[in-house]
């Protein structure tokens, strides 16, 4: 007997991996060709099929999302002594690698509407930098939640100083703004197949670029930065960070179904905004003006009487994972020495805010008894 009075009696979790069937075909074809290293055609294909879904031009399969941004920070030159602005609303793993090349985080707020970076803060901040002559290496921005940032605004602000920037795409493949994928426009733009994302691998992230010559780099850099001569010879110090073709195979059959994840996730999203938006003091994260988010996670804050903590407890004992949103940056002790620079949005929706759970293979029931759990929850608060 389950411990859970679950429809399935199964835990309902965040967001699991959602195989289709359509993986199978391309792991076999890894099997009989003997290609399982990280090396072969279905690295190819994986980069190929990726770049038709996104009009990403150029892509790298690597061994995840972190490494992906760890590779953005090097091709851009990123190294000791450097700033680099980023923000502080997100998981650490889009800062995590500033820290390895020796450079300094500059924590900023997000957007109180959107969530994503503050931009009017970089732009008031960008021309005082200029000033101090302390303009930041690169910037990265997040696609938070599978909200897509405006990248357009953001390299406008950017590129008269110079200032490259990365988006961290990591939650937001499927997601859309203006017609183009999230993370167009950056200078380059780092993605996730993590078990928990609305796409997975098994574990592994993307590189992609308008700029050649950067991925070229990011690949060669992937793997341990060997030069094209019969021999080990290396020029400059890499990584063992390129994806395996294992990973790259179940990537394939994943992404024929990216437009069905995001339709499910959208249609998730609409349950709950129907079960949960009309109690008072409850907001849903609003898509940004031309967007077609890909809601990996439901995400919205609750009344200020309510503690988000606590809640999270709570459903925890209806075995239901729901989650705090992300703390922020700034407060993390690890971080302790970064600079920031905001209005203390992100902290207060730290506070205030959840996510529910979103994966993919949620049925009726299931979305149901969430909301059924959370009305009965509140009202005991
Ligand atoms: C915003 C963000 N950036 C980066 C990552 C890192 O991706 P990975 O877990 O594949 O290293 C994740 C997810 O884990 C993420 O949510």
């Amino acid at each position: 007997m389950s411990a859970f009075p679950t429809p399935s009696g199964e835990r309902i979790l965040l967001s699991p991996p959602h195989m289709s069937g359509r993986e199978r075909p391309y792991v076999d074809e890894v099997f009989e060709t003997n290609f399982v290293a990280p090396a072969g055609p279905m690295l190819a294909r994986f980069e190929q099929m990726f770049c038709e879904a996104t009009g990403f031009p150029h892509a790298v399969a690597v061994a995840s999302g972190t490494a992906a941004i760890h590779l953005a920070l090097r091709c851009l030159g990123v190294g000791p002594g450097d700033k680099v602005w980023a923000p502080t609303f997100t998981f650490i793993a889009s800062i995590a690698p500033i820290t390895y090349q020796g450079a300094q985080p500059v924590l900023f707020d997000c957007d109180p509407e959107n969530w994503t970076l503050d931009l009017d803060l970089v732009a008031e901040e960008l021309p005082k930098a200029a000033a101090r002559n302390d303009l930041p290496k690169a910037i990265i921005a997040v696609d938070l939640y599978g909200q897509p940032c405006d990248y357009d605004r953001l390299r406008a602000l950017a590129d008269p100083y110079g200032v490259p920037v990365i988006a961290d795409a990591a939650e937001a493949v499927g997601s859309f703004l203006h017609g183009q994928h999230a993370g167009r426009g950056a200078t380059c733009a780092a993605f996730s197949f993590n078990g928990n994302k609305i796409l997975t691998t098994g574990g592994g992230g993307l590189l992609a670029s308008e700029d050649k010559v950067l991925v070229e780099h990011a690949r060669n850099l992937s793997q341990q930065a060997r030069q094209p001569v019969p021999y080990y010879e290396h020029n400059e110090i890499g990584y063992n960070y390129r994806m395996s073709a294992l990973n790259a195979a179940v990537g394939c059959g994943q992404l024929e179904v990216l437009e069905e994840r995001v339709a499910r996730r959208r249609e998730i999203f609409e349950a709950y905004r129907q079960g949960l938006g009309n109690q008072a003091g409850v907001k849903f994260l609003e898509e940004i003006s031309g967007a077609r988010a890909n809601r990996w996670l439901t995400v919205l804050t609750l009344p200020e009487e309510l503690d988000s903590a606590s809640i999270v407890a709570e459903l925890d004992r209806y075995g239901i994972e729901a989650r705090q949103l992300w703390k922020p940056m700034h407060c993390q002790k690890a971080l302790a020495d970064a600079p920031y620079i905001g209005r203390n949005v992100a902290e207060s929706l730290f506070k205030c805010g959840i996510c529910l759970p979103s994966g993919s293979a949620m049925v009726e029931d299931e979305i149901r008894f969430v909301i059924e759990a959370i009305l009965s929850v509140w009202n005991k608060a």
